[in-house]
């Protein structure tokens, strides 16, 4: 291979998260053991050889604590314990050992900026006085105006209407307000009372006591305030709800947090160093769109481990955005020997088969709305699925560790025509309709392609799931797919298992090759080369590729050839077969 051009470097690939496939199991939604229809941690381990088959290294638990689940979890009521829904400590050691012989590791899923409001200090917060000790652990503040109606200031929640919430006395009088960034069951913590700081400090070391070797850390980008809660400036009205708050200077990218996250550091790195053999690390969801310099703020030596590199997600369906995306991250982070976290599905992000199938995929001015990416351009699931499955080869094969989100290993697509009255996600309510939140991909996942037993995410014969599945949801169940040539599971497999067993791809460099293509993103990793066109012509690859290079995966069952790459494929080339 001739005409490579920049460079870029792994850092030194000692921990094992660096190189890692993380499968991220939405609890709810995944398997359920019990038959109420809700997913559940022995459904998780009754799953497990379906997930080492898969290939994967770990598996990262969305919040499975107590909880009224008004956030499905994201609203905390006891840090120390398992949601009884999903089961209990017993059964959540178990599942960890299980996987362990699995090969699997546990990560949680931690939530610092907020809890619930049935957590036991907050029920102490409001039955306590203003300005007592336990109000001292939450935002709470007296309201503006002569009788206090107003709220303290101006911010707004992220899930929609103002960020604070009046409590109502024991008297039944309105009394002081409480500030809440997502939604009023969702109290935020205020990290400068040394209580709180103490507290996740010994949930941490809790949990990895119990086997868990990791924490996805929650919404990191706004905790910490600024002093004396401003007024925010104001925002334009033509700014979506979701996105209104994240314009907020004084309770987004604070430095006031970054003091936890460099404790954290400390604590997590300690306890590796404590206990021979274990590796333990975090990861941070922070959006920080198209500003590496931002991205490199949380993730660093002396913070996270890793921060999701969410833009390769929310790259438009064009070469230069996605080459973009993917540079400005390893340009920002190789130098420091720092490695990416790539993803394209979690759970609050619209399903890829969907977002590449949309006629406007490739137009940056349809890709607003961070996460949540919702126009309303036509939809050809056929050609989303064919783009998913090629870009899910770029996923797995660039340097770092790779997140998938349940589910689109199957292929899925986001459920768009959920009725009103099945909904559950607090944004749709919160924003009264006008988002329809992520209700779409999170859908219980179909096993079989029998219904019984909601395509065998129930026992046969169990209540019906929490949120219903469409029609045709058999035609994506993972037994449809078992064994099946040119389904998207046996791709998955096909490639986590080559990534797995090819070195190159595991501690390689990025290495660019130079091609002067519109559509064509092609790059190197050591000796395989990764070619995507993201065309609807074909590219001839006579004058990129040298005769003596081999198809060891083809996104398109068809390709079997590096003589021309059909429209929305990807391939991996190499001289052997690492197989
Ligand atoms: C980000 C989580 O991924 C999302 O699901 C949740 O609603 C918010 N943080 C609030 O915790
Ligand atoms: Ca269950």
């Amino acid at each position: 291979m001739t005409n490579a051009t920049d460079q870029h470097h792994l850092g030194s690939t000692t921990h094992w998260w660096e190189t890692a496939v993380v499968y991220q199991v939405y609890v709810r939604s995944f398997a359920d053991a019990n038959g109420d229809g809700i997913g559940d941690l022995a459904g998780i381990t009754s799953r497990l050889p379906y997930l080492a088959d898969l290939g994967v290294d770990a598996l990262w638990l969305t919040p499975c604590f107590p909880s009224p689940q008004h956030d499905h979890g994201y609203d905390v009521a006891d840090y120390f314990d398992i949601e009884p829904a999903y089961g209990d400590l017993a059964i959540f050691d178990t599942m960890v050992s299980r996987a362990r012989e699995h090969g699997i590791r546990i990560l949680m899923d931690v939530v610092p900026n907020h809890c619930s409001w049935d957590h036991e200090w907050f029920k102490a917060a409001l039955a306590a006085a203003p300005g007592s000790p336990e109000r001292e652990r939450f935002y709470f503040r007296d309201g503006r105006g002569a009788d206090g109606s107003e709220p303290p200031n101006n911010w707004q929640a992220v899930f929609g209407g103002p960020a604070w919430h009046r409590v109502v006395d024991a008297d039944g009088t309105p009394g002081q307000w409480y500030l809440q960034t997502f939604t009023p069951q969702q109290p935020d913590w205020n990290w400068g009372c040394a209580d709180v700081v103490d507290y996740f400090d010994r949930m941490i070391t809790f949990w990895f006591d119990r086997g868990v070797d990791g924490f996805r850390v929650d919404a990191v980008a706004v905790l910490g305030k600024a002093p004396g809660l401003p007024d925010a400036p104001p925002v334009p009205d033509d700014v979506r709800p979701t996105d209104r708050a994240l314009r907020n200077p004084h309770t987004h990218f604070r430095p006031e947090g970054h003091d936890v996250w460099r404790r954290w550091r400390k604590l997590v790195d300690g306890y590796s160093a404590e206990h021979p053999g274990r590796e333990v690390f975090t990861i941070a969801e922070a959006y920080t769109p198209r500003q590496p310099e931002v991205l490199l703020q949380f993730q660093n030596h002396e913070e996270f481990h890793q921060v999701f590199a969410f833009d390769f997600m929310l790259a438009p369906w064009n070469v230069h955005d996605l080459r973009e995306s993917i540079d400005a991250t390893v340009r920002a982070l190789s130098p420091e020997g720092l490695v990416p976290a790539w993803t394209l599905n979690n759970h609050d992000a619209q399903r890829a088969v969907t977002r590449y199938g949309r006629a406007d995929a490739h137009d940056p001015a349809s890709w607003t709305g961070n996460n949540l990416v919702y126009t309303d351009a036509p939809i050809d699931l056929d050609l989303g699925a064919r783009r998913a499955r090629a870009i899910a080869m770029i996923l797995l094969a660039l340097p770092g560790s790779a997140y998938l989100y349940q589910g689109e290993e199957l292929g899925l697509p986001e459920v768009l025509d959920i009725p009103a009255e099945a909904r559950q996600d607090p944004i749709f309510f919160r924003t009264n309709g006008a988002e329809i939140g992520r209700d779409g991909c999170r859908v219980p996942l179909p096993w079989t392609t029998a219904e019984d037993g909601a395509h065998g995410f129930s026992p046969i014969g169990s209540a019906a799931p929490w949120m219903p599945q469409p029609s045709a949801w058999g035609q994506y169940a993972a037994d449809a797919q078992d064994g099946v040539d040119g389904s998207m599971l046996e791709l998955y497999r096909r490639a986590i298992s080559v990534r797995r067993r090819h070195g190159d791809l595991r501690g390689g460099a990025l290495r660019w090759i130079a091609v002067e293509h519109p559509t064509l993103l092609a790059f190197e990793r050591g000796e395989i080369t990764v070619l995507l066109n993201v065309g609807s012509d074909p590219v001839e690859l006579s004058g990129i590729v040298d005769g003596t290079t081999r198809v060891v995966v083809a996104s398109d069952p068809e390709t079997s050839s590096a003589s021309v790459l059909p429209p929305d494929t990807a391939i991996w080339l190499a001289r052997t077969d690492p197989t």
